[in-house]
C-alpha cells in the first residue's frame, strides 16, 4: 500500500462521468482530504482510446492500459466508470485481487455478477462500494443497507429510469405520442439513439435486482425480474389514466408477498408501467427524476428525490463512496459487507398482487356489463369502478378491479377476450397505490 496520508486513485474511464469525478476532485480537493482525513489523488486514468481530446485531464496520467492500472502497487483505490461487463468485471477483480478498495456506478454489471464481486472483495478484505449504480446522486443504498438495517423492509417502489420518466410526463403534461416523446428525449440527450436499455426496462430492471437483493438480503440478479417496457404506452392509455385521476409511470417495485394476510417468504420483483394516483408522492415526480419510495415495517414511508442520471450527479454519489472508503483506510475497518443471510425465493409475476385497469372494445349491446362482470367474478377478482363511453355501434368499457393475484387477473383478461362482446382489449396496464 502506498504512503498512509495519500489514498492513491486509479480511474477506469473518462466519459461523461469519469471526466466529472477527475474534475470534481482537483475543484474539491481541499475538502474532501480535510473530510476523508487524508490527500486524494488520481494517479491514472485508463481509457479506451488516448487519442481523444479530454479538457481537464492532464495527458500524462492516461493510459489504455487498463490492467496495468488494477496491478499497479502504487494505487490503493480503483474508481471503475467504464461501464458494461467485460472488461470492467475481469479489472475489479483483479484490482480486489491486488487489494484495492473498488467503488463502482456499473449497475448492469452488478445485476449479473454482484455475487461474485463481493465475494471476491469479502476474500481480499477490500472494500467495495458502488452508491451511483442505482439512482445517480440519491442517497438511496447506503439508507437501506445501513440506516434502515434495523428496520424490516416491506416495500420498495421506485422510479429509477430518468429516461423513460421524462417520455412519460411529456406524454402525460403535452399528450405527446411515445414516439415524439422519446424523439425528444433522444434531442435532449437523455435517451440514447438506440433507447432499448431505457424504454424497454432493462435499465431499471437492473437497478431493481440491486435494490431488492439490499432491501431483503437476498441474491437477486437482473434476470430474476419480470420486466416491461413503456413502448406499448399510446396517448390514449395516457389520457384516459389522466381522466381517472392517475399518472403513469415506469415503476420497479420490490415487495415481500403477502398470501391470505401473512407475509410470505418469497418476494416478488417487477418492472412495468403503472398507474398511479395523482395524489401519490411518486406521481409528482416528473421529467427525468427519480425516486425511491420505500416502506418498513417501523420507519412507516419514505421517499428519496433527485437526479437518476448526468455526469455530475452521479460523481457526487462515487465522491462520497470515495471519502467513505479513505474513512474507513483511516481506521483499518471495512465498510458494511452484503448480507444475503435470508436467501428468499423469487417468486413468479403470478403470485404478485396488483390491480389491472382493462380497456376494451365492446359492442354497445344489453347485457354487456353482466357478461363482463361474470367474467371477471369467476376469476375470482372483483371489480372496483367502470367507466363506459359510447362511439355509436360500439363502446369503450374501462375497467378498474380491486386488488387480486397477477395470475388471477392474467387469467381473466385471456377469459374477456375470448367473450363475443369483446372486440378487443386495447390495454391492460398495472395499478399501484390505490388506498
Ligand atoms: N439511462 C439511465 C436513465 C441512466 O435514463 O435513468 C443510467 O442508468
Amino acid at each position: 500500500m502506498s504512503n498512509d496520508r495519500v489514498l492513491r486513485v486509479g480511474l477506469l474511464g473518462a466519459g461523461h462521468v469519469g471526466a466529472e469525478v477527475f474534475r470534481l476532485m482537483i475543484a474539491n480537493q481541499k475538502d474532501l482530504a480535510a473530510r476523508s482525513g487524508v490527500g486524494l489523488e488520481i494517479t491514472r486514468v485508463a481509457v479506451r482510446e488516448l487519442t481523444s481530446d479530454r479538457p481537464g485531464i492532464d495527458r500524462a496520467l492516461l493510459t489504455d492500459d487498463a490492467d496495468s492500472v488494477v496491478t499497479d502497487p502504487n494505487i490503493d483505490l480503483i474508481i471503475e466508470v467504464m461501464g458494461g461487463i467485460e472488461p470492467a468485471r475481469s479489472l475489479i477483480l483483479k484490482a480486489m485481487e491486488n487489494g484495492k478498495a473498488v467503488v463502482t456506478a456499473n449497475k448492469a454489471l452488478l445485476a449479473k455478477h454482484g455475487a461474485e464481486l463481493f465475494h471476491a472483495s469479502d476474500l481480499a478484505d477490500v472494500d467495495f462500494y458502488y452508491e451511483a449504480a442505482v439512482a445517480g446522486a440519491i442517497p438511496i443504498l447506503r439508507p437501506l443497507a445501513e440506516s434502515l438495517v434495523g428496520d424490516h423492509v416491506e416495500r420498495v417502489m421506485g422510479i429509477i429510469n430518468g429516461t423513460t420518466n421524462y417520455i412519460l410526463t411529456r406524454m402525460h403534461e403535452a399528450g405527446a405520442s411515445f414516439e415524439d416523446a422519446l424523439a425528444e428525449a433522444q434531442t435532449l440527450g437523455y435517451a440514447e439513439a438506440d433507447p432499448t436499455a431505457d424504454v424497454d426496462g432493462f435499465d431499471a430492471a437492473a437497478k431493481a435486482a440491486i435494490l431488492a437483493g439490499l432491501a431483503f438480503h437476498t441474491q437477486v440478479i437482473d434476470e430474476d425480474v419480470y420486466r416491461e417496457g413503456i413502448r406499448e404506452i399510446t396517448a390514449d392509455d395516457v389520457s384516459v389514466a389522466k381522466a381517472m385521476g392517475f399518472v403513469i409511470k415506469l415503476l420497479a417495485i420490490a415487495e415481500a408477498n403477502e398470501i391470505h394476510g401473512s407475509v410470505e417468504e418469497t418476494i416478488s420483483v417487477r418492472v412495468h408501467p403503472t398507474m398511479i394516483p395523482v395524489t401519490h408522492p411518486l406521481a409528482a415526480v416528473r421529467e427525468s427524476f427519480n425516486a425511491v419510495f420505500v416502506k418498513c415495517q417501523s420507519a412507516g414511508e419514505l421517499m428519496f428525490y433527485g437526479r437518476g442520471a448526468g455526469g455530475t450527479p452521479t460523481a457526487s454519489a462515487i465522491l462520497g463512496d470515495l471519502v467513505a472508503v479513505a474513512r474507513n483506510r483511516n481506521e483499518g475497518s471495512l465498510g458494511p459487507t452484503e448480507t444475503d443471510y435470508a436467501d428468499l425465493d423469487i417468486a413468479p409475476l403470478g403470485v404478485s398482487r396488483t390491480r389491472y385497469l382493462i380497456r376494451m372494445d365492446v359492442a354497445d349491446v344489453p347485457g354487456v356489463l353482466a357478461s363482463v362482470a361474470s367474467t371477471v367474478a369467476k376469476n375470482e377478482v372483483s371489480i372496483m369502478t367502470v367507466r363506459q363511453e359510447g362511439r355509436g355501434a360500439d363502446a369503450e368499457l374501462v375497467v378498474l378491479t380491486h386488488v387480486a393475484r397477477e395470475d388471477a387477473l392474467a387469467n381473466t383478461v385471456k377469459d374477456l377476450r375470448s367473450l363475443d362482446i369483446v372486440k378487443k382489449v386495447v390495454s391492460v396496464i398495472r395499478v399501484e397505490g390505490v388506498v
